[in-house]
């Protein structure tokens, strides 16, 4: 009998579909790791005019872009259903409607082809979007990951795949919400997370202090007093310029201080072997930086399209449930606001 060694078994290939919020995404993912497609239709412009994502908006958008987004992964990843052996969806936290759009097609795909269907915790995906390295074959538990997205503000501990230790959360705002929000308030366009980033960079970032909420209780977070501190600073200069990037550059700072200070606290009492930084905020440039300076351990973040949402983090997700032997039936419901642990 011809012994394989461990590189030549069968891969593992799965498709997953992504609908959370204001992307339509799908993505072919082998070993959890190599992605063969990454397909990403952004709703950004659309939600601009109204300032934010408008729900009802997105679900109908979904509906029209999802099979071509589907298609044209497939496509890129040169394979048919056949050459699968799973299909994923994101089954929530998110907005109802756009949930529903993509667990319903995946359903379909997953009865039309046979292939079993894994509902993914869309947090999950972020987390798991580290993994979507090379470099991930060197990753050692216990790991901290700090999820900052438009939604979410999380501090998890993994010691194994697929188990996780919340150690807290916002108070209120989302970073990224915080972001969108002072955004608008600086008459910047949408979203407000990467227009504040870029805006940061021409100025001065210790022109106005604003204040550092770090709650006492654990590991938690608090961004509304924050936001409510540069709404009274531009209120002072109505009617006059606002200097736009010297409050974007002191806002981020008082974000990324923040974040910074309570991910090195849970770093050092867990004495975690390496910091993760996960969602759409970790692409932002100042934290990544003031992240690696302040951590005596490595702190690792994805590829800034990673960052934001995709359809590649859910399959990574998937490929370690897929593993631990999860299946699931056909009759699963969408989990709008689903807690992960
Ligand atoms: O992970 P994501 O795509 O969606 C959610 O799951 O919420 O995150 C979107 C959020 C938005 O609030 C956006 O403003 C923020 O990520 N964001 C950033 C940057 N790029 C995206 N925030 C700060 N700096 C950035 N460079
Ligand atoms: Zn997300």
């Amino acid at each position: 009998m011809t012994q394989f060694p461990p590189t030549l078994e069968r891969s593992t290939r799965i498709l997953a579909i992504e609908t959370s919020c204001d992307e339509t995404a799908a993505a072919v993912v082998e070993n959890g790791r190599t992605i063969l497609s990454n397909v990403i239709a952004s709703q950004t412009d659309l939600h601009a005019q109204y300032g934010g994502v408008f729900p009802e908006v997105a679900s109908r958008k979904h509906i029209e872009v999802v099979h071509a987004v589907v298609q044209q992964a497939m496509n890129e990843a040169h394979l048919g259903y056949d050459d699968l052996d799973c299909l994923a969806v994101t089954r929530g936290p998110g907005l109802v409607g756009s949930l529903l759009v993509g667990v319903n097609v995946a359903k379909g795909l997953a009865l039309g082809s046979g292939k079993p269907l894994l509902g993914i915790n869309h947090i999950e995906g972020h987390i798991y979007s580290l993994w979507l390295d090379e470099a991930a074959a060197e990753i050692t538990f216990p790991v901290l990951t700090l999820v900052v997205s438009g939604g979410h503000s999380e501090l998890y501990l993994m010691r194994e795949h697929l188990h996780y230790v919340h150690l807290g959360g916002t108070l209120d705002d989302a970073a990224g919400e915080a972001f969108d929000k002072v955004g608008r308030l600086l008459g910047l366009p949408y979203p407000g997370g990467p227009a504040i980033d870029r805006a940061a960079t021409q100025g001065n970032a210790a022109a106005f202090r604003f204040p550092r909420a770090v709650p006492d209780d654990a590991y938690n977070f608090s961004f509304s007093g924050l936001k409510t501190a540069v709404l009274r600073e531009t209120q002072r200069f109505a009617g006059g310029r606002l200097p736009v990037a010297d409050l974007a550059a002191s806002f981020q700072a008082a974000v990324v201080d923040v974040l910074v200070s309570k991910t090195a606290h849970a770093a050092q009492a867990y004495d975690v072997a390496a910091v993760h930084l996960a969602g759409g905020v970790s692409a932002n440039r100042a934290l990544r930086r003031a992240m690696g300076e302040a951590l005596a351990v490595p702190v690792r973040f994805p590829a800034p399209v990673l960052c934001t949402d995709n359809a590649a983090m859910i399959a990574a997700a998937a490929h370690q449930r897929f593993l631990a032997g999860e299946r699931q039936g056909l009759d699963f419901d969408v989990l709008p606001s689903w807690q992960m642990a």
